[in-house]
């Protein structure tokens, strides 16, 4: 999943990468010039919070992804919390950090207050267009007439934090995130949004009966996975999949080779269906077509298949369906199952990250294993998409 840092300021968009890498959040940040956005919001507002959400909002209008944006002070108590929301404009709109900094000693000996106690304030605001939330980070401590230090911006250099001899631009990156009002803020952030905002968006690719997207479908009402089910994409509009995927609200999207040029004209639709539904994960749950390279490029490492067997064994192109099966008891094998593999351009040559086991037994025909195997397939697909969730199982 995506979330845009809503901001211009190349200090603070280090500041959250450098904190986000270490949350290992299942997360990719982007910047807005990696988007191609270039707009500047007027902080016209007179709280941390409405400043925050207003840049989270323009930002948001131009991508329509998750965005965090933040506004930061610095309160200084002698002067009654000021430069506060004007921060970074206090000795005017056009003004220079340095000047922002001469302004406030100045301020602070002409108030002959003995005590230059402050706090850097952070409220950060994340928005996804159905929820607009706040989280908040407060670093205190104390203002000094030396300027120290060539790290950090902005009041950095006269700003010495509680139980510290050094001003933060004295310290190291990864000291003053630990203490910072944006680390706290952001880790505030990182902690809701992993427990209770984050659901990995799934798209499902499927032709048939459509079992396996039912199981999961039904797990995720049930809370047994919490994800979020966006799309099925069937090249077979009568096919059972779409009638659940129906019932289920999904959007269906029936795009087949019927409708192209070409299977790579029908590849780089889906992709685009895929990607305008901004999915995580791909799903294949029984789908009859190659998964070709427009996908793929679009989806590395994210995209997951579900086959009858215990691969490497009884997998390439000619095992599908009842074949699978028959194969595996004309071989008189002992045990077959279920295998989970990241799908890559050679048909069940992927990476295997999940199997389960089932027994062939001597009564067996292709029709009974493949029942059993079923319902194995049916716990182990939502089974491993929740390691996926909680970074048990790393595709990448
Ligand atoms: C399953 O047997 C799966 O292993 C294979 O296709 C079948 C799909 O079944 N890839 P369903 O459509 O999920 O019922």
């Amino acid at each position: 999943m995506k979330i845009l840092i809503a901001s211009n300021n190349t200090h603070k968009i280090k500041e959250f990468y450098e904190i986000f890498s270490e949350l290992n959040l299942n997360i990719e940040i982007c910047t807005p010039s990696e988007l191609n956005i270039d707009i500047n919001v007027d902080e016209t507002g007179s709280t941390f919070e409405y400043n925050a959400e207003l840049k989270a909002r323009a930002f948001y209008n131009e991508c329509k992804l998750p965005v965090i944006a933040d506004d930061t002070g610095l309160e200084v108590e002698a002067l009654n919390g000021l430069p506060g929301v004007y921060s970074s404009r206090y000795a005017g709109n056009d003004c220079i950090d340095s000047n922002n900094r001469k302004k406030l000693i100045a301020e602070l000996q002409k108030s002959n207050a003995k005590d230059w106690s402050a706090q850097f304030k952070t409220v950060i605001c994340y928005l996804d267009g159905q929820i607009t939330k706040f989280y908040y980070g407060i670093c205190k401590g104390k203002i000094t007439d030396k300027e120290k230090g060539n790290n950090g911006f902005g009041y950095d250099s006269i700003f010495i934090p509680d139980k510290y001899k050094k001003t933060f631009a004295e310290l190291s990156e990864i000291e003053k995130n630990n203490i910072s009002h944006r680390g706290n803020a952001i880790r505030y952030f990182a902690n809701d949004f992993k427990n209770n905002i984050y659901k990995m968006r799934l798209g499902f690719l499927a032709s048939g009966t459509g079992s396996n997207m039912e199981a999961i479908l039904n797990n995720i009402v049930n809370n047994n996975l919490i994800a979020e089910a966006v799309i099925l994409i069937t090249n077979n509009s009568d096919s059972k999949a779409t009638k659940i995927a129906k019932s289920h609200g999904l959007e269906v999207r029936h795009i087949s080779s019927a409708q192209f040029n070409n299977d790579n004209e029908r590849d780089e639709a889906i992709a685009n269906a895929l990607i305008n539904s901004r999915v995580d994960l791909i799903i294949l749950a029984g789908y009859m077509k190659k998964v070709g390279s427009p996908i793929l490029k679009q989806f590395p490492n994210r995209i997951l298949n579900i086959h009858p067997a215990l691969l490497p064994k009884y997998g390439g192109h000619n095992y599908f369906g009842m074949n699978v099966h028959k194969a595996v008891i004309e071989n008189n094998e002992k045990e077959s199952g279920c295998t989970i593999h990241i799908v890559n351009d050679d048909y069940d040559k992927g990476k295997i990250i999940a199997q389960r086991k089932v027994k062939v037994l001597p009564k067996d025909s292709p029709e009974t294993l493949q029942k059993r195997i079923l319902k194995e397939e049916h716990i182990l697909y939502s089974d491993t998409i929740n390691k996926i969730i909680n970074g048990e199982i790393k595709l990448d």
